[in-house]
């Protein structure tokens, strides 16, 4: 199996890129984001407890969302690998997800880390929030409030991959394909040397 963290802060594109690996290695995609989002579109208890700290631009509790990864990877055995997209956020997400995967003698691979400056993330997330219909991109001061909890609860997060070497930043700026581009080549080393 070949687990990867695709890594950055909101806006960098993890969704985007998302979208093409998993077509490319045929992995699992599991997104957070998408799977909170879909709690409240069905208006679930755990949907509507998520929506009051997604709305303001804050991190969902960990118990939270550590529990619905643990489900999600109960829920796909077998599968050729999993892509991590907006998990783990938090120091203590990042712990619960290594023992997961220990305890069914896996680990992470790698972690590519999206680099963006923070002026083209605004750029992005503004111009998205004008047909998104996303509440978390309607207005710049929780766009704003996002970029600070990545920067205060989830940058942290890369110095835990750091240690074992997993890590590759990855410039984020540029065509979505060149991008793409980039991550592949990382991604093709990784699994040869495996
Ligand atoms: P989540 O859904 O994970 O959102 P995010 O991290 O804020 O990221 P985005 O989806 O906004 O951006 P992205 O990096 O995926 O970029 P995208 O490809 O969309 O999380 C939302 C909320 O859920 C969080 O705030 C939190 O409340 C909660 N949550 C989720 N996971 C959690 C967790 N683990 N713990 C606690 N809480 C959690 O691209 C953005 C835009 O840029 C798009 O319009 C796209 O078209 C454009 N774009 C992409 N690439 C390029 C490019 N190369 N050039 C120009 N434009 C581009």
């Amino acid at each position: 199996m070949f687990n990867l963290i695709l890594f950055g802060p909101p806006g960098s594109g993890k969704g985007t890129q998302s979208e093409k690996l998993i077509a490319k290695y045929n992995l699992k995609h599991l997104s957070t984001g998408d799977l909170l989002r879909s709690e409240i579109t069905k208006k679930t208890p755990l949907g509507l407890e998520a929506k009051k700290f997604m709305d303001h631009g804050q991190l969902v509790p960990d118990e939270v969302v550590i529990g619905m990864i643990s489900s999600a990877l109960e829920a796909n055995p077998g599968v050729v690998g999993f892509l991590f997209d907006g998990f783990p956020r938090t120091s203590k997400q990042a712990e619960a997800l290594d023992n997961l995967l220990a305890l069914k003698n896996l680990t992470i691979n790698v972690m590519l880390a999206l680099d963006v400056t923070e002026q083209e993330l605004v750029k992005r997330l503004v111009k998205r929030g004008e047909t998104s219909g996303r509440p978390d991109d309607n207005n710049e001061q929780v766009i704003r409030t996002r970029i600070q909890e990545y920067h205060k609860k989830t940058s942290p997060v890369a110095d835990h991959y750091k240690k074992s070497n997993k890590v590759i930043l990855v410039k984020g700026e540029g065509t979505v394909d060149d991008i793409f581009g980039s991550l592949t080549k990382e991604i093709d080393s990784r699994m040869k040397k495996k």
